[in-house]
């Protein structure tokens, strides 16, 4: 399913995840979790295959729960629509493999995702807004993309890391914080009233099924829209 909700469409409480990487499993125990949240709308950031052994699997879930997604860099370089230079060999072979593996109709779902989505509330991209290749990692990689936004709300994956970078921007001045969630919290991405001030949040709901690195914490969010809470929520993905 390539159609997204506007936000007539969207429900309050909305799951949003990333990057499950062909990992069957992670998108199981992500989904059992956000069903018993009473959560019946997930968007996604991208990268439904790479890395993992069930590339079909998943993109089957994903066609047969209905769930929103953009395509990320992976997706794209299985459909050719990214070149492969630059990418580590580990990578790159098992690119070739999962195009090798993948059926014809889920080769034709993954490569008809849109590359990013956007309304005039929030965006989901899958590196950056600018450049969906593009890592976020520190201010400056976010404050160059604040011209370029189409919303002030921004859901990315990519990195695998579930970060929040917020800006305040008033009177031509900003400030500036990062909070990385290591444990279930909250953080809100609205003003409770309005002013001149802005807000603009970047949110990571971080990976569902491939985790960087020791640890093996997967993770998705919940975006109450009317509140403007994002809540995190871990798991062990094995
Ligand atoms: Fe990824």
């Amino acid at each position: 399913m390539s159609i997204f909700p506007d936000m007539e469409q969207l429900a309050d409480r909305v799951a949003v995840i990333a990057d499950p990487h062909a990992n069957l499993k992670g998108m199981e125990l992500c989904y059992e979790r956000i069903k018993s949240l009473g959560i019946e709308q997930i968007l996604c950031c991208g990268d439904l295959v790479g890395y993992g052994h069930e590339p079909n699997e998943v993109v089957e879930f994903f066609r047969e729960h209905n769930i929103w997604t953009i395509s990320g860099n992976h997706d794209r370089l299985v459909c050719n629509q990214a070149p492969p230079e630059g990418w580590n060999p580990f990578a790159l072979k098992k690119i070739k493999w999962t195009k090798s593996v993948l059926s014809e109709a889920n080769y034709a779902y993954l490569c008809a995702l849109p590359e990013n989505m956007t309304t005039d509330d929030y965006c989901l991209v899958h590196g950056a807004w600018s450049d969906s290749d593009k890592y976020l990692f520190e201010e400056k990689d976010f404050f160059e993309e604040l011209e370029h936004l189409p919303a002030t709300l921004v859901f990315y994956g990519h990195t695998h890391m579930p970060d929040v970078f917020q800006f305040l921007l008033a009177e031509g001045k900003y400030d500036y914080r990062h909070l990385s969630p290591s444990q279930d919290s909250d953080v809100y991405v609205k003003l409770l009233d309005r002013s001149p001030v802005m807000l603009v949040s970047f949110i990571n709901p971080g990976t569902v099924g491939y985790p960087r690195g020791m640890n093996n914490q997967a993770t998705f969010i919940i975006w109450e829209r009317k509140t403007g809470r994002i809540s995190y929520h871990f798991y062990d993905l094995f």
